[in-house]
């Protein structure tokens, strides 16, 4: 079966959305060869921005706005969310368009995170319609939830996405993904991460959230950017990176938190903001919370 007939049923504008966004991200994957590269702008987070960053930007941001389907969209590489006056619909979406792209230059998988809402992008996650991501490995996958279940679907050579795994269920499994410096490791943290090494969690990070997140989903075990020493807020953006990956996990049967709440909880206050984060398995985010109040 294919996305769009797997989409039948949706809301038409919801539905139109995620294609066009399969569309672009059959291009996105096409850019690699020719784009490698840093480009020579920051975004507003101080990073530099990678060629593939600025191009895949616009290239969603372009047909977001073409399609007259969306009317606020906002981009962890643009400073202020974008509001299309012309659009009568309602649909709001946020895009990190390239996740992990530090990781281009060696080979390694990046991805595509979006997460889709009914009007106001600065709501919680649990208001939210819909997230989806696309990994760019050796394969490109599409993964969606629009809380029926969480879908996977695989490019093959004819250009078409196709179901790969339906109803996706996050299983128990003892895999490690931990951001930051452990020098920087805050005491709850550090006895977090001490506790799951004690029971043999094996370490999983790339340093593409998108990928290692993705992992954590099939394989089970918590991926973790936490709040350490210099930055309580850690360095995950909450409404590009945590939200819609927190959402997916969670409709998996996982769970998401930033340590203390539930991560789809959290009322965004500005596009920009960090959160840590902690999405995995529903006793691994237990785990971590409870450590929080001792
Ligand atoms: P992005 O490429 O969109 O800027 O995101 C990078 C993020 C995330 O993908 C990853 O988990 C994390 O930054 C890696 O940070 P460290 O290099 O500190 O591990
Ligand atoms: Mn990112
Ligand atoms: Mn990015």
């Amino acid at each position: 079966m294919n996305l769009e007939t797997h989409l039948a049923g949706q809301a038409e504008d919801v539905k139109q959305v995620i294609l066009r966004i399969s569309d672009v991200a059959k291009t996105i994957r096409g850019g690699f060869a020719t784009r490698q590269g840093a480009s020579d702008a920051s975004n507003v987070y101080g990073e530099q921005q990678a060629a593939m960053d600025v191009w895949a930007d616009e290239l969603l941001i372009s047909e977001l706005r073409d399609s007259g389907l969306v009317r606020y969209v906002a981009s962890e590489e643009r400073p202020d969310m974008l509001t299309f006056q012309d659009s009568t619909s309602d649909l709001g979406v946020t895009i990190d368009p390239l996740d992990g792209s530090s990781l281009i230059g060696v080979n390694l998988a990046v991805g595509t995170i979006v997460g889709i809402y009914r009007g106001n992008l600065l709501s919680p996650g649990n208001e939210m319609l819909g997230a989806m991501y696309i990994l760019y490995g050796p394969l490109t996958t599409l993964t969606y939830s629009l809380r029926e279940g969480v879908h996977e679907f695989a490019l093959n050579d004819r250009g078409v996405f196709c179901l790969q795994e339906e109803n996706i269920t996050i299983p128990e499994g003892k895999i490690y993904a931990p951001g930051a410096l452990r020098r920087d490791y805050l005491p709850a943290h550090r006895a977090f991460i001490e506790k799951l090494e004690e029971e043999g969690y094996k370490l999983r990070y790339s340093g593409s959230f998108v990928a290692d997140v993705h992992q954590i989903l099939h394989k089970g075990g918590v991926f973790t950017y936490p709040p350490f020493a210099g930055n309580e807020r850690g360095k995950l953006r909450l409404l590009f990176e945590a939200i819609p990956m927190g959402f997916i996990v969670s409709q998996a049967g996982g769970s998401a938190s930033d340590g203390r709440r539930d991560l789809l909880s959290i009322k965004p206050e500005e596009v920009t903001q960090r959160v840590p984060v902690y999405i995995g398995g529903k006793r691994e985010i237990e785990l971590i919370v409870n450590m929080n109040k001792e």
